[in-house]
């Protein structure tokens, strides 16, 4: 099934499910949260997309109608007009503000995807807990950090839990659901229903690094690389292996190149720092020479391979 098709599918089981969630603030409109407001607003939720400025978010709104364009043409193919009714409304139910604390007042569920720094998300979940309704439920998109952790400010720790999402939102079908200790079996079921209602297969994980995907997909980046590093096989030869060899519709170099060796960095160097122990989690010089020469990847025209930046 190409990606529009996945799109299709996600897009008709959406409307199935009933959530008691109605109204949805995403806070951070880049990569994540514009996808994230984008499956929600499709689904019938009333969002508030917030961002520190105007500019962001005007570029949001931008991607969102250009992606609901795109599923509009394949979910309407024979019926232009309702394709064309379908991205209006779902773009009427996008709200954008620069004010998290006002956009969280009439909010069901407040999911953050914002810079992964946990000083930051502290600061933001400390002012919203004061001013969010007292059912609001609060959910991290976090990849690395604790759920736990993140919520451990807040008031409201049984209505904490993390929604952990994956890029490019409205395309990837899965959506982790995360129960942090703290988390109400009342939330959880929340957040899992929400899930479904918004058009993911949900799969529910303990609050421990990486939770399913990342665990095991960071850590097997890392071992290729680590590879790589020791003149063991060519970046080609690697990728070409677990093609063909695993069925992996990318290689390990390539895929690492997509996401961002920085991306990658910063993951390791997190989880290292938490648990110098684990062999898994150690540094591996070729990626810090990397991205120390700037050489992130994809988006930077470099990484593994080099890319013709357009
Ligand atoms: P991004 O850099 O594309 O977007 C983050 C946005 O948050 C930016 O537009 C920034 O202006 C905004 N922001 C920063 N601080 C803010 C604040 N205090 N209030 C409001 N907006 C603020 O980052 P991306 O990739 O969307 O990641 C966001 C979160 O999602 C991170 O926690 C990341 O770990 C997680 N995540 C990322 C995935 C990925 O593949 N990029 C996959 C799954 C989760």
């Amino acid at each position: 099934m190409n990606q529009f098709g996945l799109i299709a599918r996600n897009f008709s089981s959406s409307s199935a499910v009933q959530s008691a969630i109605k109204n949805v603030t995403v806070i951070g409109g880049g990569l994540m949260g514009s996808g994230i407001a984008q499956v929600s607003a499709q689904a019938g939720q009333n969002v508030i997309l917030v961002d520190v400025s105007n500019d962001v978010l005007a570029k949001a709104q931008k991607s969102i109608g250009n992606n609901l364009g795109r599923v509009a043409k394949k979910v309407y193919k024979d019926k232009p007009q309702e394709g064309e009714k379908f991205v209006a409304d779902s773009l009427a139910r996008i709200k954008t503000s620069t004010d998290p604390v006002e956009a969280s007042k009439t909010s069901d569920l407040v999911v953050e995807a914002i810079v992964e720094n946990i000083d930051v998300k502290h600061k933001l979940f400390k002012q919203l807990d004061e001013v969010a309704p007292n059912h609001t439920i609060f959910a991290s998109n976090t990849s690395s950090l604790s759920i736990t952790e993140i919520g451990s400010v807040v008031k409201r720790k049984d209505r904490f839990g993390g929604l952990h999402f994956f890029n490019p939102v409205p395309i990837m079908r899965l959506l982790e659901v995360i129960k942090g200790a703290d988390t109400s079996d009342a939330t959880f079921n929340t957040m899992l229903e929400w899930g479904k209602a918004v058009g993911k297969t949900c799969v529910s994980c303990k609050d421990t690094p990486g939770f399913i995907v990342n665990r095991l997909l960071v850590p097997y980046l890392c071992e290729a690389i680590r590879l790589y590093e020791r003149g063991d096989a060519s970046a080609r030869d690697i990728d070409i292996a677990m093609k063909l060899g695993a069925g992996y519709p990318m290689g390990p170099l390539e895929l690492a190149d997509y996401v961002g060796l920085d991306t990658n960095k910063f993951i390791l160097d997190g989880w290292h720092k938490k648990y110098p122990e684990q062999p898994l989690f150690k540094p591996i010089p070729l990626l810090n020479k990397l991205v120390a020469e700037g050489k992130l990847g994809i988006k930077t025209g470099e990484g593994f391979y080099k890319y013709d930046k357009k």
